[in-house]
């Protein structure tokens, strides 16, 4: 790479460095549904940029939010002091979570908040003497952003083989994933719900006193997309229960309508203790994220402390100004436009596009739900998602943005899509499919 290269510089972020740079593919505008790429090309988004601009792109009301806060108050400390916004944002993170999620607690992405979550699991268990619980139970394949807490309970080994140890004491129940019994399945698989035995399995094995908190993604989205077999989540949330174990849903994908409701939790009927969000909480206009947390467990913190501080724990950014008018001025164009509805009553015409590619060469799986859609294909021998990486840049060239992950295209539009649009994704990738080798 020559010194003057003038994409040298900037080392991105889970990309293949070398070749994006050998053909740098650039965005230069957005508006709505579409990209506007560096040559001009308009690029329809079928990833909601990366599952968080749920609302479309440079909506007009979040933009003139964010400028006037930026005009009258560019930042204020949350430690210690506060502002208006981020008591009014909590307020209505509060309203759209189950019943009993009521304390929130502000930060800058999903990454964060998963360590967040992680935090106060092990701050509630000691608080209640039960100092001993400092185990986490993540899952295979599932993904929880980059802090080291995160990839710890984490399940997707390329992110995991290059940084050690990691946290001690994490251990990992079996993912979900059952091609031979689920494929081609619409929604929740059928098979499946005694996967979730493997917690019972795991208390066995360390002692249910030694485990803080289990954490899944209700809807497993940058793995591929693994919806949840039916009866799985209540089954942890009765273990969780009978063992005094805290249930970390994280939602940083599936909360603010992805799904057709509020969070996944509403959605599967099962609510967890904690829940962590960001992407769709500012419709990705400014980083934001957030941890709901249930009454019962923030108490046992807040309440149980002696005078002062009690939880040691904050961002800088935590509520910051921008990200807060962003929030509250997403969640009114969310309900204003009805987007969350709007996703559940398009899920039956996007389930139809997307088992529209049954039959379709490399195709050996497609699963849905609300506005989600996963298209596994067939690994290419020796090459292990190459296929899925070809296919994401011919859908780019030819105006279409998806998502690889693996050997799987991972779909998830803004709510805002219309229906010939998505006829439009799935037409192209017919067309493509039957060209990619
Ligand atoms: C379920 C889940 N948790 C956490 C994260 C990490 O979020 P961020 O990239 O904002 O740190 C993601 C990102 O895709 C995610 O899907």
């Amino acid at each position: 790479m020559l010194e003057n290269d003038p994409l040298a510089a900037f080392w991105m972020p889970f990309t293949a460095n070398r070749a994006y740079k050998a053909t740098p593919r650039q965005l230069v505008a957005a508006k709505d549904m579409h990209y506007t790429a560096s040559d001009g090309r308009q690029v329809l988004d079928g990833t909601a940029g990366l599952w968080c601009v749920n609302a479309g792109h440079c909506r007009a009301p979040i933009a003139a939010a964010i400028a006037k806060t930026a005009a009258t108050l560019d930042f204020a400390p949350t430690f210690q002091l506060g502002h208006p916004t981020a008591f009014e944002l909590a307020s209505r993170v509060a309203a759209l979570m189950p019943a009993g999620l009521d304390r929130v607690f502000f930060t800058n992405s999903g990454s964060e908040s998963v360590d967040t979550a992680l935090k106060i699991a092990l701050a509630y268990q000691r608080a209640r003497g039960q100092g001993g619980r400092t185990r986490f139970i993540g899952r295979e394949r599932g993904y929880h952003g980059t802090g080291f807490g995160g990839t710890s309970v984490g399940g997707l080994v390329n992110n995991r083989r290059a940084f050690g140890a990691l946290l001690p004491g994490v251990d990992h129940m079996r993912h979900t994933h059952d091609l031979a019994r689920n494929a081609f399945t619409r929604g929740m698989p059928a098979h499946g719900t005694e996967l979730a035995e493997d917690l019972e399995r795991l208390v066995g094995l360390h002692g249910a006193d030694t485990i803080a908190a289990v954490i899944v993604e209700p809807m497993a989205g940058s793995t591929g997309v693994l919806v949840p077999p039916a009866g799985y989540l209540e089954r942890l949330r009765t273990i969780c229960n009978t063992h005094g174990i805290l249930l970390i849903f994280d939602e940083v994908i599936s909360a603010y309508g992805r799904l057709g409701t509020a969070t996944a939790a509403e959605l599967f009927g099962v609510t967890p203790d904690i829940i962590t969000m960001a992407k769709g909480l500012t419709n990705a206009a400014v980083p934001m994220g957030a941890v709901a947390v249930a009454r019962g467990v923030h108490d046992a913190i807040v309440e149980g402390a002696p005078d002062g501080i009690e939880f040691f724990h904050g961002y800088t950014y935590s509520g910051h100004p921008l990200a807060a008018a962003a929030g509250l001025a997403t969640l009114d164009l969310y309900k204003a436009e009805g987007l969350f509805e709007r996703a559940a009553s398009l899920s039956e015409y996007w389930s139809d596009a997307v088992h529209s590619l049954k039959g379709k060469r490399h195709v050996i799986d497609l699963r849905n739900i609300g506005l989600v859609a996963g298209i596994e294909l067939e690994p290419r021998p020796g090459a292990p998602s190459k296929r899925a990486t070809e296919l994401f840049h011919a859908a780019f060239d030819s105006g279409l943005l998806v998502r690889a992950t693996g050997d799987i295209i991972a779909l998830s539009p803004p709510l805002i899509v219309e229906k010939p649009q998505i006829d439009e994704m799935f037409g192209k990738l017919a067309d493509l499919l039957a060209t990619i080798d």
